[in-house]
């Protein structure tokens, strides 16, 4: 295929878009009551709406994912979306056939409105006065989007973790414009377990100096806080097999003395790599953005307000393809199974892996085989 002149690849760079949706004539009603505006989201989309606008598929990002989930956004090989083996031609969410679509979600640092925007009352960040946000409050914005680019309806709405737990809420709060969901490695509602391990996230954060009470400079916040909060998040993410087959006992070099100091200053190749991955996130994430993020996740609970969990659950009669993995600490197999015996239309899928909770992040080969089995029935 070319363009302009050129050869484009099978995955041209995508342009990452930004709207405006809502305005103080328009403010957006959060669950909290409180009203927010302006308010803007970033979004990406892959191949292309119907007349009908009912072939679309949302795709909803975990913690620190962002808008660009599929194709390149620069020439640079490395800077492929986060989810990029499951969109394409003939992939999994085959955009020759659906409009997939991606946005960063509310509350977010890539492009939507969130802690680390400009405060229009004060000129300054919003740090932490911006308003708690709900996964509720997430999917009405996404809800407002998908009006926005003219779809009617979802084939089908996925995600992972936290993305899991949008899909979860979009089945209760607009069935009627959802044919089928595929929540993978989530919550109905966040565990104690996972609320604790946010928590200890939380704190890293908040006892480094450099947080300043939230009032950081955007040049300079918590680094040491934000890259200890990642390290805690993921080594949760992993299992203690995945660890032992990647890092065993190895050691990255040797102590140069015999002291506490000397071997202090040596790294397990483990430490090493929880290091290195804290470094990155600092370098590509905000730290009260983190702190609003965990919150949203901890007040996640599907039956808020409706009833009991299992009416709530049953009360969905939507096709739903619920994924879990075996090795996840964080959110159990088991709480997977309970979610797809709750859903009225659930049907439970395992992924055999190693690698823990990033597993559907990791685990295409059996993700996308279960995702295109999936959408093949429904069609
Ligand atoms: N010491 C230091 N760095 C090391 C290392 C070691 N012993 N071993 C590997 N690394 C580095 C590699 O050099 C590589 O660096 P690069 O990313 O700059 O190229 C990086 O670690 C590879 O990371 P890894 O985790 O091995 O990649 P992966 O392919 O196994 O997993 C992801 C990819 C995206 C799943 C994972 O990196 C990730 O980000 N997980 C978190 C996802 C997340 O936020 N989930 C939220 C759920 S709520």
């Amino acid at each position: 295929m070319t363009s302009g002149g050129k050869t484009e690849s099978r995955h041209p760079i995508v342009v990452q878009q930004q709207t405006a949706l809502f305005d103080d004539a328009h403010p957006l009603l959060l669950e909290s009551g409180m009203r927010l505006a302006p308010v803007s989201v970033a979004y990406e989309t892959h191949g292309t709406l119907n007349a009908s606008g009912d072939n679309a598929i949302l795709v909803c990002h975990a913690l620190t994912g962002s808008a660009h989930v599929a194709g390149f956004a620069s020439d640079d090989p490395t800077s492929a979306g986060w989810w990029d083996p499951m969109i394409g031609p003939g992939r999994p969410l085959d955009t020759d056939r659906y409009f997939v679509v991606c946005s960063n979600f509310l509350g977010g640092c890539y492009g939507t409105t969130g802690p680390a925007s400009t405060n229009p009352a004060t000129g300054k960040r919003y740090g932490i006065d911006f308003p708690a946000v709900t996964v509720r409050d997430v999917v009405k914005v996404q809800h407002e989007l998908l009006q926005h680019l003219g779809v009617h309806r979802l084939a089908t709405v996925v995600g992972g973790s936290l993305g899991g737990m949008q899909v979860l809420e979009w089945g209760a709060m607009f069935p009627g414009e959802v044919a089928s969901t595929i929540p993978i490695a989530t919550a109905a509602q966040h565990s104690p377990w996972c609320i604790g391990l946010n928590d200890i996230a939380r704190q890293a954060i908040m006892n480094d100096p450099d947080w300043m009470g939230g009032d950081y400079p955007p040049d300079r916040q918590p680094e040491r806080g934000l890259s200890l909060a990642r390290q805690i998040a993921m080594i949760s993410y992993r299992s203690d097999v995945s660890f032992m087959e990647r890092f065993h006992r190895d050691v990255a070099g040797q102590p140069k003395g015999a002291t506490l100091r000397d071997h202090l200053g040596v790294l397990y190749q483990a430490e090493s790599y929880l290091r290195y991955q804290g470094t990155k996130l600092v370098h590509r994430f905000d730290a009260n953005t983190y702190l609003s993020i965990t919150r949203t996740m901890d007040s996640h609970d599907l039956a808020r307000n409706r009833g009991a969990l299992e009416d709530v659950l049953a009360g969905i009669a939507l096709p739903a393809l619920c994924v879990g993995i075996n090795s996840d600490v964080l959110y159990p197999a088991e709480e997977q199974k309970r979610i797809a015996d709750g859903l009225a239309g659930g049907i439970y899928y395992e992924i055999d892996s190693i690698f823990g909770h990033d597993a559907f992040l990791i685990e295409y080969d059996q993700l996308g085989g279960a995702v295109s089995a999936f959408l093949k029935d429904l069609a």
